[in-house]
């Protein structure tokens, strides 16, 4: 399976299916990650924090209240509260009993299939430290650096001291930081950490900020689709080399 979808001779752009086929199912679900792989997509986007116990749990939003039928911060709950919750029901019924998954169980399901888009989504000091032994244990410390290749592993963050202590822990896996428009400073602080890409929301990503990306050696990818084939087009035209995206398959059919 490739996860690289050419739409002519000399382009590729590559399809991450963002918080799994989260369009047609409850997002960072197993259910979503399936889909996602049913479909025909290796490239996956999740969202990591931890629990009051110190879990690395997926899941994206600070709060509980709306992918679960639970309320409060997920820094404030424990795994053991957090695995009683339903994650499914708020998209459809039928999605009920649905749960929120750790990391480890992600891992054990989809490590050695997908390129999996790591995102550190909060801003706790102890996360990188506590997803990298994971990381580690199911291989995706040596997996292949090569951008969209699966089973791989990218680590991302819209926190620049995420990605800095990331970096510290896991200095071989490559690391992208998500922001909105690229400047000048944005550039030289990317090389200064070390990461591999910077990654521009789509409605923001021209092809001269990506010229001077590349020209920096940092690839770029976008993110920030939405509901927006006209976002989806700006990132292909920017000359980016892929995005995250809710609705993979009705994408790929697009940019076909
Ligand atoms: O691809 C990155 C994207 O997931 C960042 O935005 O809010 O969906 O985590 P968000
Ligand atoms: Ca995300």
């Amino acid at each position: 399976m490739s996860s690289n979808y050419q739409f002519n001779e000399l382009r590729q752009f590559t399809i991450i299916a963002h918080r799994g086929d989260s369009a047609s199912a409850p997002e960072n679900t197993f259910t979503s990650f399936d889909l996602a792989i049913e479909k025909g997509f290796d490239n996956v986007e999740l969202d990591v924090q931890l629990t009051s116990d110190g879990v690395p749990v997926v899941i994206h939003d600070a709060t509980l209240d709306r992918t679960t039928d639970g309320t409060g911060p997920v820094s404030e709950i424990s795994l053991a509260d957090i695995r009683r919750l339903d994650a499914g029901g708020w998209k459809d019924p039928a999605f009920k009993g649905e749960r929120i998954r750790t990391l480890e169980e992600v891992l054990e399901r989809y490590a050695d299939k997908l390129r999996l888009h790591l995102e550190l989504k909060s801003r706790e000091q102890g996360l990188a430290e506590k997803v990298a032994p994971l990381l580690r244990a199911h291989g995706l410390l040596d997996s292949s650096p090569l951008e969209y290749e699966a089973p791989g592993l990218t680590i991302t963050s819209f926190a620049i001291e995420q990605l800095f202590r990331s970096r510290q822990v896991m200095p071989e896996v490559r690391h992208g930081w998500l922001l909105n428009a690229i400047t000048p400073t944005d550039l030289k602080l990317a090389d200064q950490i070390g990461l591999a890409g910077i990654y521009p929301k789509a409605s923001f990503a021209t092809p001269e900020s990506v010229l001077a990306a590349n020209e920096a050696r940092l690839s770029v990818r976008c993110w920030g689709i939405g509901d927006s084939e006209d976002a989806l087009q700006m990132a292909f035209d920017s000359g980016a080399t892929g995005t995250t995206v809710d609705w993979p398959d009705r994408a790929r059919e697009m940019l076909a």
